[in-house]
């Protein structure tokens, strides 16, 4: 029975990780990509923007704020599906949103993805080291229902 479900589902099917340009983060990636490699997994890649504190207020300073993160995201973004091409052989799918990063991903994770595992780095860009969570991971883990794979 156990055999037979798995075979239906197998495990790493789907994979998203996600990604703010810490080394943490980076890590987080190559460890996806040598699971998907190792397991033929989709990958989806998934980086989150905050709202800036100082939020625009007219329509038209929105969208120029909504144009110059698109452009920044999508940069960034094309940039880690190249080297997973190059050094993996491996087409990711690539997503941004603007949000609040915990909720955006398990979010996106359980409902657009239908991921089976969640990859994240430990700490991310935050300077505050002494813990071993930073609030995103942390709030991940407290809150997703599907395995969460933490990468130090
Ligand atoms: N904006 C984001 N978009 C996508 N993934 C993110 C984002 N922020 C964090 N992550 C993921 O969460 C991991 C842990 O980062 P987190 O933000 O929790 O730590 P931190 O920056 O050190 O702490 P804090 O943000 O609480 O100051 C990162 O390695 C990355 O995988
Ligand atoms: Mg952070």
């Amino acid at each position: 029975m156990v055999e037979l479900a798995l075979r239906a589902s197998p495990p790493f099917s789907k994979i998203l990780v996600a990604v703010d340009r810490s080394e943490n983060s980076n890590r987080a990636l190559e460890y996806t990509l040598k699971l998907a490699k190792l397991h033929d997994s989709k990958v989806t890649i998934l980086h989150v923007v905050e709202p800036s504190p100082s939020a625009p207020e007219t329509h038209t300073a929105i969208r120029a704020f909504e144009i110059a993160v698109e452009d920044e995201a999508r940069k960034f973004l094309d940039s880690l599906a190249e080297r997973a091409q190059k050094e993996y052989g491996i087409k990711p799918e690539l997503k941004w949103q603007i949000g609040h990063p915990a909720k955006v991903i398990v979010d996106v994770a359980e409902k657009t993805v239908g991921a089976d595992l969640i990859v994240m780095g430990s700490r991310g860009l935050g300077g505050f080291k002494e813990l071993l969570l930073g609030s995103v991971s942390h709030a991940v883990v407290n809150h997703a229902r599907v395995p969460v794979l933490i990468v130090r």
